[in-house]
């Protein structure tokens, strides 16, 4: 019996650490990319690396074939023209859960908390219309959802205090936010490929506190050792950009949006159910 993982994603942040974890444990391991290089960091692990990407179908059967489980860890909310939640989250994850459902492979999929269908998020309605196309495929199947990842944020804060040495938090960042740490989050993927009894579950992972941006970027700054507070973009501004610059460049929209998004939803974390800190 097979006990190959395909790890679509495998080259990102989570990702990674999900491959490191695998090949820890034994498993032999295919990486998913669309571009060899992006795997260069992990040919030590003694991986396999197969070029695919989920926007085109035709590549997927090859790449998955022979899997026992194939990780769904990617995602298109960040990227040029061709790439979004809709081709990448939604259609591609299809296109990838088709291919595994085709070649007998059971399902992990990474997700977020939060997903569904009217969710203002686009990233988090796309995450749904895939989860929902998985529940109907018949096939063996864990959902993993995590709240925003911290290292993720705290990368974004570093980026934009570059020059001034204060960050940018996109309007007021008054909102609490549930941050996971990367490491649980990839902890429950492994989890997931391992424990056949997470089949048909959703898992939810999130951190162990609520945190406003401006909080954050207020820590990260200390931490980094230049105590400034943030400076903001104005909610206004955020508002005339989604209007304006936002409907010519689809990536800044959708920046744009979930930025304003990110102060009304209710992005905390309620533990409980399936759901564990
Ligand atoms: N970051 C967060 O705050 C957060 C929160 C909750 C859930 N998640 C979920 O966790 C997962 C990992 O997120 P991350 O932040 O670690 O990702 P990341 O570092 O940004 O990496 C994105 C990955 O997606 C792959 N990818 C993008 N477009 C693709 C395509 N068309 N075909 C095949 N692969 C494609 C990339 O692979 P190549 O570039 O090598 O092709 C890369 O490995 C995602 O499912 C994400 O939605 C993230």
């Amino acid at each position: 019996m097979s006990t190959l993982v395909t790890v679509a994603g495998g080259t990102g942040r989570l990702g990674t650490l999900v491959v490191r974890r695998l090949r820890a444990a034994g498993r032999p391991v295919r990486v998913l990319t669309r571009e060899a290089d992006h795997a260069a960091h992990l040919l030590p692990l003694g991986v396999h690396v197969v070029v695919a990407d989920v926007r085109r179908p035709g590549s997927l059967p090859a790449a998955v074939a022979g899997s026992s489980v194939v990780v769904s860890a990617l995602h298109g909310f960040l990227g040029p023209r061709g790439t979004s939640p809709e081709t990448v989250d939604d259609l591609g994850n299809r296109a990838l859960f088709d291919a595994s459902a085709a070649a007998g492979a059971d399902v992990v999929m990474m997700s977020v908390v939060g997903a569904a269908s009217d969710s203002p998020f686009e990233l988090f309605a796309a995450k749904y219309a895939a989860e929902q196309h998985l529940r109907r495929l018949g096939i063996a199947w864990t959902i993993v959802r995590s709240t925003a990842f911290l290292e993720t944020w705290v990368g974004v804060i570093r980026e934009t205090a570059m020059r001034s040495g204060r960050p940018v938090v996109f309007g007021p960042g008054a909102n609490p936010v549930n941050f996971a740490l990367v490491e649980d989050v990839a902890g429950a993927v492994v989890s997931a490929v391992e424990d056949p009894a997470s089949r048909g579950r959703v898992l939810e992972v999130g951190g162990p506190e609520d945190l406003t941006l401006t909080e954050l970027a207020t820590r990260v700054a200390t931490a980094d050792g230049r105590p400034l507070p943030p400076r903001h973009v104005p909610t206004a501004v955020l508002r005339l950009l989604a209007a304006t610059v936002g409907r010519l460049n689809p990536q800044l929209g959708r920046q744009t949006r979930a930025a304003l998004a990110m102060e009304r939803e209710d992005l905390t974390f309620p533990a409980g159910g399936d759901g564990y800190r």
